[in-house]
């Protein structure tokens, strides 16, 4: 039996494969998750828009698949924007269209074969129901790799971030009615390059404690993320309608050091706020995952701001949207100590150990003995990183949902999710310090 494994409050597929979340949108008080999904089975295949819908981002509901694969195309990762003022021509009425912007992943069968391009579908409904727009694509570079694209709204227009994957490059492209696209500008490679790059993020922040605010550029990799496998990283600096600038020397940090968190992407239509929702597992091994009637977990959604790290460079906090009937547990690890945080089932079994180290600047999460790890050679049982600089004691949350946990330090400056697939739920914990 597998069911404990099922989080409850971090969303699943009830029975299919999930990666990517796809299209987050807020609209009229609901929060709208798409998914990658296969709509068919457990294994990823026939790619399309799963869809879910929640209130309050803690509590989901999984409603028809919004956008399926059909004979020529499989239907990759994108976003959803809401059209305002109507600036695409499609809505119906008084109530603004919803926009979908996704890559079409074109089969052997197509004439277009070989190619990956952006699409458009739309609703009229509140993104219940979609239709594909008759002349798709919308956007093609004659390219096998060209994907994934995120749009936003900026003074200048409609601006889109996608990846030339292959080439570790984001490719802006800008729209005044999001059919029409023209390309502005190409960033990277930089920063790391080992595994594909994949599913952009582009949004403004204001640093806290000013002065002003900066851009933030997120973007995936297919692999050599913090723990082996694939990793998200984001670049700041400035974007001023055409280029996005990174701040001098600044290479890419890890947005999560763990090795379960890819694609996190931010919600449209959010005012002030940004928050961001990542797929809780890893490209090395989520088709082997042991929960064999549906695959995988979206992370918690987190609000994301920027701050000064104490070196002065403007870094990313991220904060858990926080249920309150979850097993939490807050550390505070005194400067130069050393912590250590043993969570098992509730008779002592499949212990799952987090040590935080204050004097050294670590933080390894042991996985090794907590219930199954031989279901695939590349599932790591250590997982281990640096503490970003502080200046002495250390909080750490950690955020326990059956198979998913979320680790935050120091006010969310570092974040850690990690997958575990222990034989009952780990209930119980105990603190140690030394
Ligand atoms: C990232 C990704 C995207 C692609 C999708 C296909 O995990 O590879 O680049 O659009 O998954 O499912």
């Amino acid at each position: 039996m597998t069911s404990h494994l099922r989080p409850t409050r971090h969303f699943t597929p009830r029975s299919t494969w999930m990666n990517d979340p796809n299209g987050l949108v807020h609209v009229d008080g609901l929060w709208h998750l798409f998914f990658q999904t296969n709509p068919e089975g457990v294994d990823w295949g026939n790619m399309s828009w799963g869809h879910a819908t929640s209130p309050d981002l803690l509590t989901w509901t999984e409603h028809d698949v919004a956008l399926r694969f059909s004979e020529h195309e499989a239907v990759f990762s994108g976003s959803v924007v809401v059209d305002h003022d109507n600036t695409s021509g499609l809505g119906e009425g008084d109530a603004p269209p919803l926009v979908a912007l996704y890559t079409s992943h074109y089969k052997p069968t197509s004439p277009r074969a070989g190619t990956q391009a952006q699409s458009l579908a739309w609703s009229t409904d509140g993104g219940m129901t979609w239709r594909r727009f008759a002349g798709n694509p919308v956007l093609c570079r004659q390219s096998a790799d060209f994907r994934d694209p995120k749009v936003f709204r900026h003074a200048t227009g409609w601006v889109m971030v996608a990846v030339e994957a292959d080439h570790r490059q984001v490719v802006l492209y800008r729209s005044g009615d999001l059919l029409a696209w023209e390309h502005l500008s190409t960033f990277g490679p930089l920063g790391a390059t080992e595994g594909v790059w994949e599913c952009p993020d582009l949004f403004e922040l204001p640093v806290e404690g000013g002065p002003g605010t900066a851009w933030v550029l997120v973007v995936s990799l297919g692999a050599g993320g913090p723990a082996g496998g694939s990793g998200t990283q984001y670049f700041v600096g400035d974007f001023d309608g055409t280029t996005f600038t990174p701040l001098p020397g600044d290479t890419g940090r890890w947005l999560d050091v763990g090795p379960d968190h890819y694609a996190a992407v931010s919600f449209d239509n959010t005012g002030e706020r940004r928050v961001m929702i990542g797929w809780a597992s890893n490209w090395a091994y989520a088709h082997r995952t042991p929960t064999p009637t549906w695959r995988s977990s979206m992370s918690l959604a987190r609000e994301v701001s920027l701050r000064r790290s104490r070196e002065g460079r403007p870094v990313l906090h991220q904060h858990p949207v926080l249920p309150e009937d979850l097993l939490q547990q807050r550390l505070v690890v005194p400067a130069g100590g050393r912590t250590t945080l043993t969570l098992t089932t509730e008779d002592g079994r499949d212990p799952l150990v987090l040590t935080v180290d204050a004097g050294q600047d670590r933080i390894t999460l042991d996985r090794s003995r907590c219930g199954d790890v031989t279901f695939s050679p590349d599932f790591p049982t250590l997982v281990e990183a640096p503490l970003p600089g502080h200046a002495g004691a250390v909080d750490v949350l950690v955020v326990v949902d059956a198979s998913v946990v979320e680790v935050y330090a120091l006010d969310g400056a570092l974040t850690l999710t990690a997958q575990v697939f222990p034989a009952a739920p780990l209930t119980t914990a105990q603190v140690r310090d030394d």
